[in-house]
């Protein structure tokens, strides 16, 4: 049995394996490597997303297929990434696949609402338990325009998010990401920490910051705010910091909360959706929020957002809300007659994002497709904590659902200030280590492994594998 804290590593030794993998992995792909320096003369470090690079310098892909994908060099990897959790339906699933071809044979932009676009709604609404629908093109988007119906609907601008929390690059919640342990602030009174430079600091004082499984603290938050929050965002489950569950309580407590402010409660399922399981976080926690927003796998790797929820909220984009709606929400401070709100964008609703939408979750997806992800996640959290055990890592093994990582600190990881212990020379030699051996894994330790349909049971006794060689020659 382990230590609960694990045993004390060789730092020497840890540094050895990162720099001896580090130089293998530049050894195996100079194909990346060259075609990352000529990307530096077109695009700013060399990507078109910051997410997508790291040091030395990301692999450029270019093929890829269920649960394998093959980067410019021709090595071939098992993916555990599946493009930041976007892929539980696997890369170019056949079914997905002829379907698009022939979209892709007949428009795939219309700017005129098409049928599948009505039946993907309706499918969303069944699984997340919503009322009313509208789509965007990114998570983004999503909270965005979540964002704006609920100040829409309850005539506030101020909104709650929770530290450590990612809901896109939009002003509003580009904010207290992974703040620098100097600039937080304390523990119950966060600092709204801008993640990015061009954030209006006006902006940043719209948005409080709470600490995410302390629902006291959070109360006195709101208390400090009253009759001011618009909404509160949360991910069900932080998934960008590794794997942080919402502790038991925690949701329908925050629900309770965002009900008693006035407040519309946000769940940000952009990862979870689809994902964890038919009905996403919502059903797998069973606590209802007023808006869902998602994007990424529901999609089946086409570019879509969407987001809804409560018919009175979602209702503001068709009409102003009343000042007397008396749904316990206040809108005393909405002019009579204010305007509705704007949810516009042009790709919104498009017939290939719509289809790729409909497919994936209606033949691929479905509800009897849950059971296997969830046995084979649990079948790789298992595997690599028994590696951890028998090799007394200061680590732990952790899944909720088809997502999970190894966080490499012992002690449980509650909120961020906890994720900050995590050791990341580690999580690096690991890394290398993981892919030069052909398992993909997310290139950071505040993302985790996502499997989809077409992981098989032999793909996670590998990627088990060679996580137990890791551990052996880590500790000697
Ligand atoms: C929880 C969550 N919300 C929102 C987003 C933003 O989604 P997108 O990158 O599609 O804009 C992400 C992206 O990783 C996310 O993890």
């Amino acid at each position: 049995m382990a230590l609960a804290e694990g045993r004390a590593l060789n730092r020497d030794r840890v540094d050895a394996i990162g720099a001896r993998e580090e130089a293998a992995y530049r050894a195996r792909t100079p194909h990346s490597a060259r075609l990352h320096e000529r990307a530096r003369q077109a695009l700013p470090m060399g990507v078109a997303s910051s997410f997508q690079t790291y040091e030395p310098y990301p692999l450029f892909m270019t093929d890829a297929r269920g649960s394998r994908i093959w980067d410019a060099d021709g090595n071939e990897y098992i993916d555990f990434d599946m493009a930041f959790g976007v892929l539980a339906a696997g890369h170019s699933h056949p079914v997905l696949a002829d379907a698009l071809q022939r979209r892709v044979a007949n428009g795939t932009c219309y700017t005129f609402p098409v049928q599948d676009g009505v039946e993907l709604a309706e499918e969303l609404k069944l699984r997340f338990g919503m009322d009313l629908v509208r789509f965007s093109n990114s998570g983004t988007e999503a909270t965005m325009d979540a964002i704006r119906v609920a100040r829409g609907f309850t005539g506030r601008e101020r909104i709650v998010k929770f530290e450590g929390g990612y809901h896109g690059h939009h002003d509003d919640l580009l904010v207290s990401i992974q703040p620098p342990r100097d600039a937080m602030g304390p523990v119950e009174q966060p600092t709204t920490v801008a993640a990015s430079a061009g954030i209006p600091a006006s902006r940043v004082a719209e948005t409080i910051v709470a600490p995410f499984n302390q629902p006291d603290l959070l109360e006195a938050i709101l208390e400090a705010h009253r009759g001011e929050i618009a909404a509160i965002i949360t991910e069900p489950v932080q998934f960008n910091i590794g794997v942080v569950p919402p502790q038991p309580g925690f949701l329908e407590r925050l629900r309770e909360l965002a009900t008693a402010h006035g407040a519309v409660l946000i769940f940000d399922e952009v990862k979870t959706g689809a994902v964890l399981a038919y009905g996403g976080a919502t059903e797998h926690f069973g606590v209802q929020p007023d808006l869902v927003c998602l994007a990424k796998s529901i999609g089946g790797g086409i570019p879509i957002g969407a987001f809804g929820g409560r018919a009175e909220v979602m209702r503001v984009i068709e009409e102003a809300p009343q000042p007397d709606a008396g749904v316990g929400v206040e809108h005393s401070t909405l002019p009579a007659g204010a305007n509705r709100v704007a949810h516009l964008g042009t790709f919104n609703g498009n017939p290939l994002s719509m289809l790729a939408g409909l497919v994936t979750l209606t033949q691929i997806l479905t509800r009897d497709a849950y059971p296997q992800l969830h046995r084979l996640a649990d079948r790789l959290t298992a595997g690599c904590q028994a590696v951890i055990d028998e090799f007394e890592l200061p680590a732990y093994a952790i899944n909720v659902g088809p997502k999970g990582c190894v966080m490499f600190t012992p002690a449980r990881v509650t909120n961020y200030r906890d994720f900050i212990g995590v050791d990341a020379d580690l999580w690096q030699a690991s890394f290398f280590f993981m892919t030069n051996r052909g398992i993909l894994l997310p290139p950071g330790p505040d993302d985790q492994w996502t499997l989809s349909v077409a992981h098989t049971e032999a793909e996670i006794d590998r990627h088990v594998a060679t996580f137990r060689e890791f551990a052996a020659e880590v500790v000697g």
